[in-house]
């Protein structure tokens, strides 16, 4: 019992010293993919007793690590990566230090699956900072079963921790909660924006969260509040419960640069950017539009692109193998911010039979207004 006693102490010192470790550059965190595995004298079954007896992570509340191939009732257990993940229970928290610096923004990519069938949520966010923000992870995009969701936020010091915090979903089941997995980050760069060819910021979609490399499946970008920051940086998800796919050119087809947007739940969600602009003044949007080489084919696909001063909806004839065509819409500026919007007017699936959510490709999107005496000689 002694020596039980004295191992435990021993083991408890080695995981908290890792515990004030944290990531150095873009990647997985430390232990982000719960590989290394939490000491045995911390576990009771699956479950977690001791906050800090994963390395690298503090847990509150009931989680539970979870091993690839485990039964779970008639089900068995999948992971993302690697052969380990942790569920979190009802009420329950995992937390990562980060080491940041401050003013500068991040973007947090991680798996997370559902595990029951009932609406669930998970509230994520950095201590210090502001209040948790509500992430739905009700959909399932992604046939396997497993979504890679991104998050983003602005240091407001050099140390902080990430919290990924599961609620009460009004269920018996503590094993009920969702898994997750394969946490990482990344530093988003402020793209500068307002240039006299293109006034939108990060049009190209260049700029974004982090893909785990070898994932096919590009990360989700759930909506946010105006103020908030945005994995996407330009780039707001106005949504209420849906979202919007990043996707790379390793695994899709994208139309320009290596990083565009799929627009995968319809009318629900809308890709949105705010510019300054001169009321009157003559304004052309361009912008690609195409599949991602995903077996989503559609004839048409239609995105409708709207602003205050005109809108117009773009078909596209997607064969699902890839392709894209260029489009644009005149108008004129109606206000000091004009708010430009695409989102996808219908709903569609790959033709695989897995269910997998997809739609049209937004890419390479720029903006040009000039005051309205030299419009005809500069918008030709
Ligand atoms: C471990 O869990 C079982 C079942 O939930 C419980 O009966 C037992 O008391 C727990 N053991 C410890 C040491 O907490
Ligand atoms: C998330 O946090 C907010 C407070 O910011 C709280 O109102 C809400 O209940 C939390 N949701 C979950 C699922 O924990
Ligand atoms: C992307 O946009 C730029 C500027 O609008 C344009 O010059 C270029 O041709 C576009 N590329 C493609 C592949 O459409
Ligand atoms: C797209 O397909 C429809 C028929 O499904 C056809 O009427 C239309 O002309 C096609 N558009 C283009 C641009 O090919
Ligand atoms: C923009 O317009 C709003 C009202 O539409 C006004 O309150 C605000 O002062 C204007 N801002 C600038 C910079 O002109």
């Amino acid at each position: 019992m002694v020596l039980n006693g004295a191992l435990f102490l021993l083991f408890c010192a080695a995981a908290r010293a890792g515990a004030a470790a944290a990531s150095g550059g873009d990647g997985p965190l430390l232990n982000g993919n719960f590989e290394h595995k939490p000491n045995r004298c911390h576990m009771n079954g699956t479950r977690v007793m001791g906050a800090h007896a994963i390395p690298y992570w503090t847990v509150t509340g009931f989680v539970e690590y979870i091993e690839s191939g485990a039964m779970q009732g008639d089900m068995v257990l999948a992971v993302p990566e690697g052969k380990h993940a942790v569920r979190l229970g009802i009420e329950s928290s995992v937390q990562h230090e980060l080491r940041v610096t401050r003013g500068k923004y991040y973007s947090v990519s991680f798996s997370a699956a559902r595990t029951c069938a009932q609406s669930e949520k998970l509230n994520v966010s950095i201590v210090p900072g502001d209040p948790p923000g509500e992430l739905p992870i009700q959909t399932v995009y992604t046939s396997s079963g497993w979504d890679s969701y991104s998050w983003a936020f602005k240091a407001t010091q050099d140390v902080v921790s990430f919290v990924i915090h599961h609620g009460d979903d009004q269920v018996d089941d503590p094993a009920c909660g969702p898994i997750i997995d394969a946490v990482a980050i990344r530093t988003l760069n402020d793209p500068p924006h307002g240039t006299s060819s293109n006034m939108l910021k990060n049009g190209d979609f260049e700029e974004g969260p982090y893909i785990t490399p070898g994932s096919s499946c590009g990360v989700l970008v759930p909506p946010m509040d105006e103020d908030d920051a945005s994995p996407l940086p330009g780039w707001m998800i106005m949504s209420d419960s849906k979202v919007v796919k990043y996707i790379d050119s390793e695994h899709f087809r994208v139309p320009h640069g290596s990083r565009a947007v799929e627009l995968v739940a319809g009318l629900e969600v809308a890709l949105v950017q705010e510019v300054d602009t001169v009321p009157g003044s003559t304004c052309r949007m361009e912008f690609s539009l195409g599949d991602a080489d995903d077996r989503c084919a559609a004839s048409p696909m239609i995105v409708q692109v709207a602003t205050a001063g005109g809108s117009k909806s773009v078909a596209y004839n997607s064969t699902g193998m890839g392709g894209f065509a260029r489009d644009k819409l005149d108008f004129t500026a109606q206000h000091n911010r004009t708010r430009v919007v695409f989102y996808s007017a219908g709903y569609h699936m790959t033709s695989d039979g897995t269910g997998t959510l997809c739609g049209p490709v937004v890419d390479n999107v720029s903006l040009v207004c000039v005051p309205q005496p030299h419009a005809r000689r500069l918008l030709r």
